[in-house]
């Protein structure tokens, strides 16, 4: 007989709450006139807009805004918020995402009214406090990465990365090299090559080894006097040391190049190696991953960028400075200049500093630790069926390949993913790295437990023996069946994004 009480862990039980009759839109509960609450006659005399605004800022027509009551409007929100998917719900091991739980305390420390409620505008004066979080969250951060000095105003890894990049073109600037390209492995995450185009630098890519490793002799071959630098992360993005490291920051330094660090997922590292160590000059990291704010939809983020000592006079600013009588603010003597208003997005800081503190040198360690061993646990369980596309000892994530599950069965890793949802767990990333073929890219986190671990591998092993029959393997094609909505196109949604109110017509 089933359990009344579900085990600790596993499956997201909320499954069936989840599906049921579509949502409708917002606009489609709007009924003319009704409202979510009048407004009292104040005896405040009413200015008409157009009297105070230029006619260029007033619209020709009034805009077009759903028309509901509040209960209906809450019961719509509600509804949409109850067929979600989220790290509070249930397991998502989206690689190279990094989505996992975040504590509550981290949400009460940037609930604190002195923290939430401060204006961007205060004088210094009155946000000593505040600057103080900043400040610390920094050393914290330099003792992490190896660095000498940081700035936390980047508002995401992708700002970071452009940030470090245009650090690293101001240093060249300055020392009249003339620079033109920027090396980065075929693994790289997408945002690499992006962000090396908008620093204004080529992005030249380097091929992996058979091991998923960056292949020394060949990087040799593409270093030469005009290379800027290399972008890399160790872990790389197939979740492997890359255990050469010396051997590239020497291949890059000898050119004057600079390494610069992906660090948007620190979980593999902290408290265990540091980037800095290894060779690296510039680092940024994603606090909205690592560090107790949610990665994704979740809310603002923030990637700050380390740096070596040497590189420290082209920071961005305006940024936080330790005085003798408390705190202030200052511009680096080089600066790349600003990158975001005021200091960046706060209210991250205090999250990651309160993750920060409550955990302790010991305690950061042991998430990485953590974050390793459930990713080789969860690797070693499923292997039987999911060969790994790397048969090295993983960091904090792995890449599994169902080349053969597909040669066999026409099930795609698609189709995979899509059947895991119907088993109330978030899919894995999928068809990333593009170096693996039909890849699944799985992160377990730290967070999770070995009951949580074992019920996913579970559903995984049940999955691939479903493929092996042909009806239950031609049924996977139009998985999920249990979610509110089911498989959508995704290419279509992509090359048609319509986010006007025009697209419900
Ligand atoms: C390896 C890596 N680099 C960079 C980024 C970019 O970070 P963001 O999404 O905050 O711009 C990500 C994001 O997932 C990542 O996984």
């Amino acid at each position: 007989m089933t359990p009344a009480i579900a085990p600790a862990g596993g499956k997201a039980s909320s499954i069936p709450m989840m599906g049921g009759t579509p949502e409708p839109t917002i606009f489609d509960l709007s009924v003319a006139g009704r409202r979510c609450g009048t407004l009292r006659d104040t005896g405040i005399e009413i200015i008409d807009p157009a009297s105070q605004l230029p006619p260029e800022y007033l619209r020709d027509a009034p805009l077009e805004l759903a028309e509901v009551s509040e209960r209906d409007l809450v019961g719509h929100y509600t509804r949409l918020t109850h067929r979600q998917f989220s790290v509070d719900l249930g397991f998502y091991p989206l690689g190279s995402c990094t989505m996992k739980y975040n504590p509550k305390l981290a949400d009460q420390v940037a609930a604190i009214p002195g923290i939430a409620n401060v204006h961007p505008l205060a004088p210094v004066s009155l946000i000593q406090g505040w600057l103080e979080i900043c400040c610390t969250l920094e050393d914290y951060l330099t003792e992490i990465t190896g660095m000498a000095a940081a700035t936390l105003a980047p508002a995401a890894g992708a700002q970071g990365e452009l940030t470090g990049l245009l650090i690293m073109e101001a240093y060249h600037r300055s020392k009249g090299n003339s620079k033109t390209k920027v090396l980065i492995p075929d693994s790289a995450h997408g945002t690499n090559p992006a962000s090396v185009t908008l620093a204004g630098y080529r992005a030249v890519t380097v091929p992996s080894n058979s091991r998923g490793l960056v292949d020394v002799e060949a990087l040799a071959g593409f270093v030469d006097e005009e290379v800027a630098g290399i972008m890399l992360t160790n872990p790389n993005t197939v979740g492997l040391f890359e255990a050469e490291i010396a051997e590239i920051a020497a291949l890059i330094h000898s050119v004057d190049g600079l390494l610069y660090y992906d660090g948007a997922t620190l979980n593999a590292i902290v408290g265990v190696a540091r980037p800095g160590d290894m060779g690296f000059d510039i680092v940024h990291s994603n606090l909205h991953k690592t560090f107790a704010t949610p990665h994704g939809g979740g809310g603002p983020g923030s990637g700050p960028v380390a740096v070596a000592a040497h590189l420290a006079k082209f920071l961005p600013g305006p940024y936080p400075v330790r005085t003798e009588n408390g705190f202030d603010v200052a511009y680096p003597e080089a600066s790349i200049g600003r990158v975001h208003s005021f200091f960046g997005n706060a209210v991250v800081y205090a999250r990651a500093l309160a993750f920060m503190k409550a955990l302790g040198g010991d305690g950061l360690a042991m998430m990485s630790r953590l974050a390793v061993l459930n990713a080789n646990y969860l690797k070693a369980k499923i292997a039987p069926y999911y060969p790994a596309a790397y048969e090295t000892t993983c960091m904090h994530e792995f890449v599994v390949t169902v080349a053969k599950i597909k040669k066999d069965s026409g099930v795609r890793a698609l189709d995979i993913a899509k059947a895991l949802l119907d088993e109330g767990f978030h899919a894995p990333t999928v068809y990333f790295p593009l170096i693996v073929e039909e890849a699944l890219m799985i992160e377990p986190t730290e967070t999770e437990s070995r009951q949580t671990l074992d019920a996913f591998a579970e559903s995984l092993i049940e999955i691939a023996m479903r493929t092996e029959d042909s009806d239950a393997a031609a049924s996977m094609h139009d998985a999920p069946s249990k979610t509110p909505a089911s498989r959508v196109d995704e290419a279509r949604a992509a090359r048609h994004l319509v986010t006007s109110v025009d697209a419900r017509n």
